[in-house]
């Protein structure tokens, strides 16, 4: 063996070994009298990179390619070191570079279809992971990826098909829980019996998951429990918070302008102790605020509460149940509003009356909830949503103590562009 060779068998060795620093200095001093060396060019490249010496990888791998344009080892790590540099679109020419030299390279395949399912382009995605997922079944990454790719092109079963892969091989993975929630539900709307078909296999597949729980009763129409598990909704809205406002955004739910209409005829001279209940990422807090000497705001999901806390507009934020949290407040409140939150709750018995409990005499409770039919108290839907009848509302609202001030039929959103009608209540406690 040569001198050369032994020294790049010893950079190999170090950097086997996980001792990345020596085997960088060892590459690099092959390279100081073989320059342009493409293997030890791509090792230093690979080495850097494991460093978090992403910007240094780059130049140093495209410096590899540039002198071994058929190395598809290169080009692969050069295109993940420009995924992870925001390139994306010399990445993908990259990667596509390396499925052209190498077409069942499965990490490629995999890295595209990413990449191509990040620039929605669907159809391609689709295909890539597809492969991805033939050449090693138990890549639970290529799985979740191609259930985006098949949910956008709206091929739900096979997308469902896909997501159980996923959960296969991570049961525990919310975000894969979350997502069968939706697929089902997506599925529900054109196929309720094949729904409820996958529905039933999922709930036995994952009986102790919240969301399976949750989402099954809906679309099976079994007894709906008296509210979401605290469980299913602090998952659901911890993996909601970082997209929660735009979505809102698209299917224009403005919060802020129904709390400022509803709560008109509250006293508006500033001065009002003001609970936020089920705050989420703050989104009431705007108008609330002008009302308001004291701004509390208390929610379940500390993803959310996060989002709420950048606003620096609450004066105190409280992660913790809503119910749990009304009883430790004894007349604390002159105005709760509860937007959009008792559409987890079923029986609202219990919640109004610890609202009750919490509100000055004289205060008001504020709130909003999907309308169901007339002669229904509560129903769950396959979305996971309660809708509550109107007679009940009522019927409710007397038991608790509480009087009736003003009710209001809106569209509170639109859904698949069908309108979310809701009731706007605003009660009030007697003096
Ligand atoms: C759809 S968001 C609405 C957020 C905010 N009120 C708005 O209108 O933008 C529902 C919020 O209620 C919270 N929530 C639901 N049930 C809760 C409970 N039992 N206790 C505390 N927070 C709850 C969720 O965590 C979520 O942040």
């Amino acid at each position: 063996m040569s001198a050369a060779a032994n020294k790049f068998r010893q950079a190999l060795a170090s950097h086997q070994s996980g001792d990345l620093a020596a085997a960088e200095n060892q590459y690099r001093k092959i390279l100081a009298k073989a320059p342009l060396e493409v293997s030890v060019l791509y090792h230093l490249g690979v080495v850097l990179h494991q460093q978090a010496k992403t910007a240094e990888a780059r130049q140093v791998l495209a410096k590899t390619v540039a002198n071994a344009p058929d190395f598809p080892e290169a080009h692969f790590s050069l295109g993940v070191v420009l995924m992870e540099l925001g390139r994306k679109d010399e990445a993908e020419s990259a990667l596509r570079r390396v499925i052209s030299l190498r077409p069942h390279m499965q990490q490629a395949l995999l890295r595209l279809g990413e990449l191509l399912v990040l620039q929605e382009q669907y159809t391609e995605a689709a295909s890539l992971l597809r492969k991805a997922t033939q050449l090693r079944d138990s890549d639970a990454k290529a799985w979740v990826s191609l259930t985006v790719a098949l949910r956008h092109l709206n091929l739900l079963e096979e997308a469902i098909d896909a997501n159980n892969r996923a959960l296969a091989l991570n049961g525990r993975d919310d975000n894969q829980q979350a997502q069968m929630a939706d697929l089902i539900y997506l599925l529900y709307r054109h196929d309720p019996e094949s729904a409820r078909q996958h529905a039933r296999r999922w709930i036995a597949a994952f009986p102790d998951s919240a969301f399976a729980q949750h989402i099954g009763s809906g679309v099976l129409g079994l007894p709906a429990p008296d509210r979401a598990s605290d469980s299913y909704v602090k998952k659901l809205f911890d993996n909601f918070a970082e997209s929660f406002e735009g979505q809102l955004a698209r299917i224009g739910y403005q919060v802020s302008d129904i709390v400022a209409t509803m709560t008109e005829s509250v006293g508006s001279k500033g001065d009002l102790i003001i609970l936020d209940a089920g705050c989420g990422t703050g989104l009431a807090a705007t108008s609330l605020r002008q009302k308001a000497s004291r701004l509390v705001g208390v929610d379940i999901s500390p993803r959310m509460l996060e989002k709420a806390r950048e606003k620096g507009l609450y004066d105190e934020l409280v992660e913790m149940e809503l119910g749990d949290f009304l009883k430790t407040r004894k007349a604390a409140f002159d105005m709760i509003v509860v937007y959009d939150v008792f559409i987890y709750f079923g029986d609202l018995a219990s919640i109004l009356g610890d609202a009750a409990h919490a509100l000055l005499p004289g205060g008001s409770l504020a709130f909003s909830v999907e309308c169901s039919d007339e002669g229904c108290s509560y129903t769950l839907g396959p979305h996971g949503r309660y809708s509550h009848g109107k007679g009940y509302l009522m019927d409710i609202i007397k038991q608790s103590g509480l009087h009736l001030h003003k009710v209001q039929e809106t569209v509170l959103r639109h859904e698949f562009d069908k309108a979310v009608n809701a009731f706007l209540i605003l009660a009030t406690k007697p003096e």
